[in-house]
């Protein structure tokens, strides 16, 4: 369902908020005018909104109409204040530059001669050879990423990354969002807010104002020839660093961007970039200029509000990918068409596993099917819990407003949460168990005797997603963890640490996932000391070490209030996901003042809390597994494990015999008693895709057997009864 042009506030007056709720569509852009509709208008409204039709507006082709005087007298006021400050600058350079430098090329160990100030990156490749300067899209200096046109500074060590690289991708994608901005501006004189931006998979986006503009599929092909002809003007990435003033003064007529520059730090160096028309905020570094973008093509558009905050201005967002042929642009486009088969909404819907309804936006109904899964899940987790030593605990959903503040929720998070009244108190459904997890702590004395003393909860969390985000099961608003939180002493960080990555290793090879990992150190700002940081992270580094998978660093990525590990999942078609939560905390155990006595029980020490998570949200797990497999889920997890499908009707009390003895053993088994011929059962069967299919005949109810066929496969095998299910037995045993 898509409602592209109605204003939410004002539709939601005019509508009875118990007839339906708009919160579950997927909303274009919200109108920020009031918008009058007659009652035949909303009847229909109405109508089509129960009945699950698309939402068109009256007049489809909205009209924006661009000044396009104020545009030009915008863009040539930025040039110019850039153009000014690039020439000081580059005067300024001059009188320092010229002195030579050695440059070291990594991996290669050639040494070149440059000219400090003036050798480029690029002017150092060139002399290597001419396919490396035309293939490198961004360099390394000191570990620095660095543009190919910015003059060296130094004697130092360079690398080259070309599109085949993690760094070449990303500033390739990071550059085409500000091709992708230019073509914006210059096409729908829109005001850019946040971006450029590369989203967290592959491919880009910009956040801009477009006042009353609607922006549809229907606009990308503008987009794109817009965004063409600025590949095909081979505009060069250019760099300056301003003044917090000057970047005021040049950005003066959005006031998007001049909040931004207003929330930087005062002793921030402020760099500007230009490409052709477009002068951006920006940290940079860019591919030499636009001509490598060869083929691009816009992927969405949809809403968003500026800061995520939904008082605030709604903005809109437009998703775009490029790469740097043609080829592989096709490559991508089918991929994704695969993709969008196995979307999980889709499959969910055809196995009848969840849906959703607008009485409750963002909360999911499980049907029996799905049920089974989610049951499942839970269940594989909870008996590894019993193997590592977890207990599970049960804990409330809501919360006087009072524990919000201690934990910081009610200071941090509280746009996030659902809060109501009870008896003129407020009250708060919980978001996350942990603070519940430090009541239980504190609730008693503790002695270091019991730590680690790990707790799981499978708690109901609510958070508060903006209705625009909600997607399937991947956004939701309701929904649970497989949490944990361990309490420890310091000196116990390093092995628990290590056990949670083996639990985590241990699960995400039946799913068959494989996963990345980075560590993520002290950020600028953070809480507690610098020594208790010291040792946390020596103790994760030590754990990933022990524990023996390569792991990156991610200096200064941390929270506030611990350092953590990042788990990067990848599933079947290659896409990249969070779900795993392993996170150092310093600042809860201090906040609710929980301590321990130590061994020499005068003391009273504090805890480290750690927060854990292997699924992660279980909704959300359950959505990529489905996609994983593509539908087709393995036996032990499968909803539909196997299905007896009688020949004919004399066979047919056999098959139910058969049918409830694979039920008594504890699995999930149907029967097919219509009367359609065993071909079609069968096919159907397939299609429901049930892992095993058993055809009964006379012969298998004279002999007791069954004839087996495996989803998938051609061929079959005739099993007694019992050999069956030992087979199944081992199946689940293995997880397959
Ligand atoms: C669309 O709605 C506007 C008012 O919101 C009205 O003026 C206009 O006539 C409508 N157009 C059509 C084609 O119904
Ligand atoms: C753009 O970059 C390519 C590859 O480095 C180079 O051949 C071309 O001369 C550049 N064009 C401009 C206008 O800078
Ligand atoms: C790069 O690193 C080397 C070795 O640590 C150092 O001598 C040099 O000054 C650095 N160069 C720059 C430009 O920072
Ligand atoms: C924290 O707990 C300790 C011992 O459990 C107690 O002595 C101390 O007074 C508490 N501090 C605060 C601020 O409540
Ligand atoms: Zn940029
Ligand atoms: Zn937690």
């Amino acid at each position: 369902m898509r409602i592209i042009f109605w204003d939410l506030k004002a539709l939601s007056t005019l509508i009875n908020p118990n007839s339906f709720s708009l919160h579950s569509f997927l909303i274009h852009r919200p109108f920020t005018r009031t918008l009058t509709l007659n009652p035949d208008t909303l009847i229909q409204l109405r109508n089509q909104a129960s009945m699950g039709g698309e939402i068109k507006p009256n007049n489809s082709k909205p009209k924006f109409i661009k000044d396009e005087p104020y545009l030009d007298s915008i863009i040539e006021k930025r040039v110019r204040l850039f153009e000014s400050i690039k020439a000081h600058q580059n005067e300024a350079l001059q009188r320092i530059a010229g002195e030579t430098i050695r440059v070291l090329i990594l991996p290669d160990g050639i040494v070149k001669e440059g000219k400090k100030w003036i050798s480029s990156p690029m002017d150092i490749a060139k002399e290597i050879s001419k396919s490396r300067a035309a293939n490198a899209l961004i360099s390394q200096v000191n570990g620095t990423l660095w543009d190919m046109s910015r003059p060296l500074e130094g004697d130092c060590e360079l690398k080259l990354f070309t599109f085949d690289t993690c760094e070449g991708r990303d500033t390739f994608w990071h550059s085409s969002a500000h091709i992708l901005g230019q073509s914006l501006e210059m096409e729908y004189g829109c005001k850019l807010c946040i971006g450029p931006c590369t989203t967290r998979g592959e491919g880009f986006y910009y956040d801009a104002f477009y006042g009353d503009l609607a922006l549809n599929e229907e606009h990308f092909d503008q987009i794109k020839s817009q965004a063409t002809k600025v590949a095909a003007e081979k505009q060069p990435f250019e760099r300056i660093e301003v003044s917090r003033e000057q970047a005021l003064e040049m950005f003066d007529e959005n006031k998007f961007k001049v909040e931004i520059i207003k929330d930087l730090p005062e002793d921030k160096t402020i760099t500007v970039y230009r490409c052709g028309p477009l002068v951006d905020l920006c940290r940079g570094p860019h591919i030499p200029n636009t001509s490598f973008v060869k083929a691009f093509a816009c992927l969405k558009a949809s809403s968003s509000y500026w800061r995520g905050k939904s008082d605030r201005e709604s903005l809109q967002r437009v998703y775009g990918i490029s790469f740097p042929d043609a080829k592989r642009l096709k490559e991508y486009m089918v991929q994704l068409e695969e993709a969008k088969k196995y979307d999980h909404r889709i499959l969910g819907q055809n196995q009848e596993l969840f849906f959703f309804h607008p009485l409750s936006p963002g909360s999911s109904f499980f049907l029996p099917h799905g049920a089974r899964i989610y049951n499942k899940l839970m269940e594989f987790i909870k008996a590894q819990y019993r193997e590592r030593g977890y207990q599970e605990v049960l804990t409330p959903n809501m919360y006087n407003m009072q524990l919000w503040e201690t934990s910081g929720h009610a200071a941090n998070y509280k746009e996030n949460m659902f809060v109501f009244e009870i008896e003129k108190q407020e009250f708060g459904l919980k978001p996350m168990n942990c603070p519940g997890h430090c009541l239980m702590f504190e609730h008693r004395v503790r002695s270091y005797r019991e730590l680690p003393l790990r707790l799981a909860d499978f708690g109901v969390l609510h958070r508060n997603e903006l209705s625009g985000a909600l997607t399937g099961l991947t956004r939701v608003r309701r929904f649970q963890q497989d949490d944990a939180h361990i309490f420890c002493t310091e000196a116990q960080i390093k092995d628990e640490v290590r056990s949670v990555l083996e639990f985590i290793n241990y699960a995400y090879d039946i799913f068959g996932f494989t996963f990345e990992l980075e560590l993520s150190t002290r950020p600028e700002k953070y809480l507690g000391d610098i020594e208790t940081w010291g040792k946390a992270e020596a103790a994760l580094s030590e754990a990933l070490n022990e524990f023996g998978k390569p792991w990156k660093i991610n200096e200064g990525d941390g929270a506030f209030y611990g350092p953590k590990i990042d788990i990067s999942v990848f599933d079947a078609l290659k896409r990249k996901f969070q779900c795993a939560t392993l996170q150092l905390d310093f600042q809860l155990p201090s906040r609710f003042n929980l301590t321990y006595s130590a061994e020499d029980e005068a003391r009273r020490e504090r805890p480290v809390m750690i927060h854990r998570a292997i699924l992660g949200s279980v909704e959300r797990m359950l959505a990529i597994l489905l996609e994983h497999y593509k539908g087709k889920w393995p036996f032990w997890l499968s909803p539909r494990q196997a299905i007896v499908c009688p020949v004919s009707e004399k066979s047919q009390p056999y098959a139910l015999q058969v049918r409830d003895q694979i039920h008594k053993a504890g699995y999930y088994v149907d029967a097919d008693t219509t009367d359609r011929k065993i071909q079609k059962k069968i096919r159907e069967a397939q299609l429901a895709q049930y892992n095993y299919i058993l055809v009964v005949g006379e012969e298998e109810a004279n002999t007791g057997q069954v004839s087996v066929r495996v989803r998938d496969r051609a061929d079959f095998s005739v099993k007694s009864l019992e050999d069956l299910l030992k087979c199944f037995n081992e199946e689940t045993a293995a997880f397959r």
